[in-house]
């Protein structure tokens, strides 16, 4: 019988979150903390855990067929790829932020200035969008510390309590998506898993449901 290959965060902010919605499904994972791949109990499913930025590409070759993803890590690559169900956990934002002592009036100001993130498409998009050009520099974390090194003028990257803004004396200025985790499919799920998915919906549905 074929099992549905689901990947799910490997550490950081939805793994747990991750885990705990499975389990609400009635789905535990039997792993040992530091195993990659793990089996899972009451439903035909393998679990791998996986760094949030590969995912896009394993979902686009068909490596796994799901996983829960944050949409900000799909809109910046993972375009492509569909969303089957919208899980309302991990809300976030994704924000450009500036220095308190900063003067920004409005994104403009940013023309000609020095951003650090590791949402270089996000970005690039909003302020084509805007008009704005700006010097990317791309880094994969830690990202607020660009501006108190001298790596950066601006920042650009996740903002969920505002804590890490905060104690960076930085302060957010523009919001330009707002994120939740999601159930994204691979566009080559077969059609057998293809329905090991929908008794899987059925049953994300049902727990969101009684979350409510
Ligand atoms: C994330 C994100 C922000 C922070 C936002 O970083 O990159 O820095 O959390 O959360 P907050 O608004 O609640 O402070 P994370 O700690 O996951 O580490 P990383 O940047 O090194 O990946
Ligand atoms: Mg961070």
């Amino acid at each position: 019988m074929s099992k549905i290959k689901i990947a799910i965060q490997k550490s950081g902010r939805l793994n747990e979150d991750s885990v705990k919605i499975l389990k609400d499904c009635g789905i535990s994972i039997d792993n040992g903390k530091d195993q990659l791949k793990a089996q899972t109990r009451n439903f035909p499913m393998e679990v791998m855990f996986l760094r949030n930025g590969d995912i896009p590409q394993y979902l686009r070759d068909g490596v796994v067929d799901i996983a829960i993803i944050g949409e900000n890590v799909l809109i910046e690559k993972g375009k492509d790829i569909s969303i089957a169900e919208r899980l309302n956990f991990s809300k976030c934002k994704v924000s450009l932020a500036v220095p308190k002592d900063f003067q920004y009036n409005s994104i403009e100001d940013l023309d000609g200035k020095k951003i650090a993130t590791s949402y270089p498409n996000t970005v690039n998009e909003y302020l084509g969008k805007k008009g704005v050009k700006a010097e990317l520099h791309q880094i994969s974390g830690s990202v607020e510390i660009a501006p108190n090194i001298g790596l950066a003028d601006a920042i650009c990257d996740i903002v969920s309590s505002g804590s890490t803004l905060f104690k960076n004396n930085l302060k957010e200025v523009e919001v330009m998506l707002t994120s939740e985790a999601v159930l994204a499919v691979s566009p080559k799920i077969s059609d057998e898993n293809k329905r090991l998915l929908e008794k899987l919906q059925f049953r994300i549905q049902a727990v969101l449901k009684a979350r409510n």
